[in-house]
């Protein structure tokens, strides 16, 4: 007999059925709560609420496990390619061979995108931030390719790729015009990842030079980006997809829900945060004091996480490609020390221990960013490329449900009771 959780609600007991997921996590289904008790439950944040059962991605917060499609992110860091990592994630197992290298000529045969559309570019001000004219632009692609409408497993997928194709070349082509520089086209001879550097940086004078280094680093970098379940943006993906709109559209939400500091925006607010330090060499005490102090809005960038409580496994492979990336680039960053400094002192003060905060993803990702060159700016549009293919892979998941419901929370109203209306002259 499967497992039941009683409740008694005014002297009546009811019971709820328990689902277990395949990693032993467990929850109360209380999908007819407020029919049998007429009571909801509350829960800001959603800290302890499961929106759906999901076999994309496992994260275990308090032992640092991340796994796609059960997959250690650590192995498929280390041999695999971003490409092939998006694959796992939106089919659901790795590609062979042959599925690999044809996945690999549609990205190219995508690259493009419509010449009207860089029109939209040079019309926004320079100094627009380039999360703002990505989530724009890429809503905006519904205009141009409408054949997401197309039911068929082909055309769903062709969509799929042209939306992990073209990102590339709209976050390159903004951060181009940004400069005033000349669009640089993708090239069918190159990688996915090296398709993406040539078109940021090569220049009529300079030939960008592949480096291999950074290349293999902007795969790990992607690989690392590319899913982590329920998250802020991935949540967003699904409520505004569950409404059945366009997935341009669903992704446009989920690129705006990632700017924000306190989601994927904190690796640009991380390198400000160190940057502040060391232009003031302000005491490495004296900054975790302030971000302890209650009464100071300072919080230490890129430290503490909703499920992580535990070193971020993502951190831990960041952080090893800094003592690699970085010397093999010759490159050296006093950021980085400030940044160990930081998690020294802050990882042995109770504060920090008591509740658990440890680095995230985004504490030492910028340093990997400024090795390869990627302006502070572009920082959380690398996390929105990394990402996409986790919020494809979920938005996909949500539309293969027949059963998929429309997101619609409910609340606690504690506003005024019923009351009439004054007319003006009476007020
Ligand atoms: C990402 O969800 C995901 O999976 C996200 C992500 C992904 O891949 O999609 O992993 C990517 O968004 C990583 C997180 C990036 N954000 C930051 O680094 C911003 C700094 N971190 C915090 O703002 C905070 O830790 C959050 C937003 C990440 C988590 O917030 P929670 O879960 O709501 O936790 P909380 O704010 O309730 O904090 C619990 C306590 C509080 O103290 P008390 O009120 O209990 O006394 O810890 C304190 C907080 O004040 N705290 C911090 C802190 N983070 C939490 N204190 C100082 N510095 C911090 N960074």
């Amino acid at each position: 007999m499967s497992e039941v959780v009683k409740m008694i609600i005014e002297g009546k007991t009811y019971e709820f059925p328990v689902i277990e997921g395949s990693e032993g996590e467990k929850a109360f289904d209380i999908t007819k709560l407020r029919q049998q008790t007429g009571y909801i439950t509350m829960d800001p944040g959603f800290g302890n609420t499961g929106s759906c059962t999901s076999a994309i991605t496992f994260m275990d917060g308090e032992k640092g496990i991340l796994r796609y499609r059960g997959i250690p992110v650590e192995q498929l860091a280390e041999h695999s390619s971003f490409v092939e990592t998006a694959y796992l994630l939106i089919n659901g197992r790795l590609p062979n061979k042959q599925e690999l290298t044809r996945t690999s000529v549609q990205l190219n045969d995508d690259s493009l995108i419509h010449e009207d559309m860089q029109i939209f570019y040079q019309n926004f001000p320079r100094r627009a931030h380039p999360m703002g004219i990505l989530s724009a632009m890429i809503n905006a692609l519904r205009s141009f390719y409408p054949e997401l409408e197309d039911t068929d497993p082909e055309g769903i997928n062709r969509t799929f790729l042209r939306l992990l194709s073209k990102i590339r070349t709209m976050a390159a082509m903004s951060y181009r015009i940004s400069r005033g520089h000349k669009v640089v086209y993708p090239r069918a001879d190159y990688s996915y990842c090296a398709n993406f550097l040539n078109m940021m940086f090569h220049s009529p004078v300079r030939p960008y030079e592949l480096d291999p280094d950074i290349v293999e680093a902007l795969n790990v970098f992607w690989i690392l980006h590319a899913d982590h379940e329920q998250n802020c943006s991935t949540a967003a993906v699904r409520v505004v997809g569950s409404g059945r709109v366009n997935l341009y559209a669903a992704i446009s939400a989920g690129i705006a829900a990632l700017w924000g500091p306190l989601h994927g925006g904190a690796n640009q607010a991380v390198i400000e945060m160190l940057t502040n330090i060391h232009k003031s060499g302000a005491d490495i005490e004296d900054v975790v004091r302030r971000a302890k102090d209650k009464d100071d809005p300072f919080r230490l960038m890129g430290f503490g996480h909703r499920v992580y409580k535990t070193y971020d496994p993502r951190a831990r492979i960041m952080k090893k490609m800094c003592d690699t990336v970085l010397p093999k680039l010759k490159v050296e960053d006093p950021l980085l020390d400030i940044a160990r400094r930081l998690e020294e002192v802050a990882l042995t003060d109770p504060y920090f221990i008591d509740k658990n905060l440890y680095p995230n993803v985004d504490f030492y990702s910028g340093i990997v960013l400024r090795a390869m060159g990627i302006p502070t700016e572009m920082f959380t549009v690398m996390f929105a490329i990394g990402r996409l293919p986790g919020w494809i892979s979920q938005w996909k998941e949500g539309a293969d449900d027949p059963n998929w419901k429309i997101s619609r929370p409910r609340q606690v109203y504690t506003g005024n009771i019923a009351t009439d209306y004054v007319p003006i002259n009476k007020r």
